[in-house]
């Protein structure tokens, strides 16, 4: 059934925490499982009805034209609208506003890095039933200090608004899951053309003022991508079947998620784990769980896989281990090499047995074999 709502993703961040995969890859377009993360997003938009869509975008915009096609698969009307410079998240919607792409629909705004599917009905309906301005759709954090955390009246209006607050100032534990429903007309009130972050400007703001601010908890899964081992956990979750957004590939009998012209004769799988179009493992390789391999990826005898991603592309060698760790596309990592906890950079060249743990290798850097680089 059709909810009666746009929808705008914010997609134009440099995502800086992920560097170096977003140096390449901007973070909405990173991979969960195979499939872009904003792809995912869209399919829950398109499968709760939505199908008018923005993409607001600024760094590497260029890179999201294939999302296009994914789009139109999905029945989504898409437009991606280019910032000329960044503008923040505020600033991102004014600049959209200002291109008269938006109607007088309640407007679903999604930060392009959340993973989660919300109820987006549900929201609907608390958002037009108390005559909300701005309805927020709420996680839970234990630990609150590096999120907006808001505190709620028993109707659910919001009472208090604090970014990033001590242990000591709120006992709240609901935080802005980056998952809102606004009414358009607030956007008029962010300046045009101007840097500004909607969080820390105008929000702290609309509920010091006592607009009809409203949170809604419907509890669920969520995450932010934002960190690599929330990148990480992302990925597995997914596998794990956790949230529900879908690998990519074709779900095979013994538990798999595989993409066409896949090798993997005399090799130990232990599920979950994604391989993508003509990944090659050789007779001996070892994928110890919770594992997604891009396109093209090629992968050694002997080697061990444990709670990794490895991107389009790259090459293990033999013998080698790579756990907990994201190994970045067109990488090439040598025999009897060990990373761990790591991130491996695109074009990356690590030769044979050097070691990694806790190491983030830039982009198009040239290790060579036994270095032995240890950083623990
Ligand atoms: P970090 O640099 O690691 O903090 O990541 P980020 O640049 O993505 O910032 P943040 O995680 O705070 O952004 C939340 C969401 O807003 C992400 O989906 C970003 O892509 C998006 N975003 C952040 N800044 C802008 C901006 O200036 N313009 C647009 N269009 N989107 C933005």
């Amino acid at each position: 059934m059709v909810v009666d709502v746009q929808a705008v993703i914010l997609a134009g961040g440099k995502g800086t925490r992920l560097r170096p995969i977003t140096e390449d890859v901007p973070k909405p377009l990173v991979p969960i499982a195979n499939r872009p993360l904003v792809v995912h997003q869209l399919a829950h938009l398109a499968a709760s009805g939505i199908t008018d869509v923005t993409l607001a975008l600024g760094y590497h915009a260029e890179a999201f034209e294939p999302v296009e096609a994914e789009a139109v698969r999905l029945g989504i009307d898409l437009r991606l609208i280019v910032e000329p410079q960044p503008l923040g998240t505020g600033g991102a919607l004014r600049w959209c506003a200002d291109q008269a792409i938006f109607d007088d629909r309640p407007l679903l705004w999604l930060n392009g890095d959340v993973v989660a599917t919300p109820n987006v009905r549900a929201l609907h309906e608390v958002h037009t039933a108390r005559d909300s301005v701005l309805t927020l759709w709420l996680s839970s954090a234990r630990d609150v200090q590096e999120f907006g955390v808001l505190e709620l009246d028993a109707d659910g209006r919001v009472q208090r608004f604090l970014e990033k607050p001590a242990p000591e100032e709120t006992a709240s534990h609901l935080i802005n899951a980056g998952i809102l429903m606004i009414d358009p007309r607030v956007l008029r009130r962010i300046p045009p053309d101007t840097f500004f972050s909607f969080e820390q400007q105008l929000l702290p703001m609309m509920v010091r003022e006592r607009e009809q601010v409203y949170g809604m908890f419907q509890g669920g899964y969520w995450l932010d991508t934002g960190r690599p081992r929330a990148y990480l956990a992302a990925n597995r979750h997914v596998l794990e079947g956790r949230v529900d957004w879908w690998p990519a590939g074709r779900h095979t009998d013994d538990g798999m998620w595989e993409g066409d012209g896949v090798k993997r004769d005399g090799v130990t799988v232990i599920n979950p784990a994604a391989l993508g179009d003509d990944v090659h493992l050789e007779s001996g390789a070892k994928l110890f769980g919770r594992t997604v391999l891009g396109d093209g990826v090629v992968v050694g005898s002997g080697t061990a896989l444990e709670n990794c991603v490895i991107f389009d592309g790259a090459e293990i060698g033999r013998d080698a281990e790579i756990v907990n760790s994201i190994v970045c596309a067109d990488a090439r990592i040598g025999d009897r090499a060990i990373v761990r906890d790591s991130i491996v950079g695109a074009r990356a060249r690590v030769g044979g047995r050097n070691e990694l743990h806790r190491t983030r290798l830039w982009n198009d850097t040239v290790l060579p074999p036994g270095v032995l680089v240890v950083d623990r």
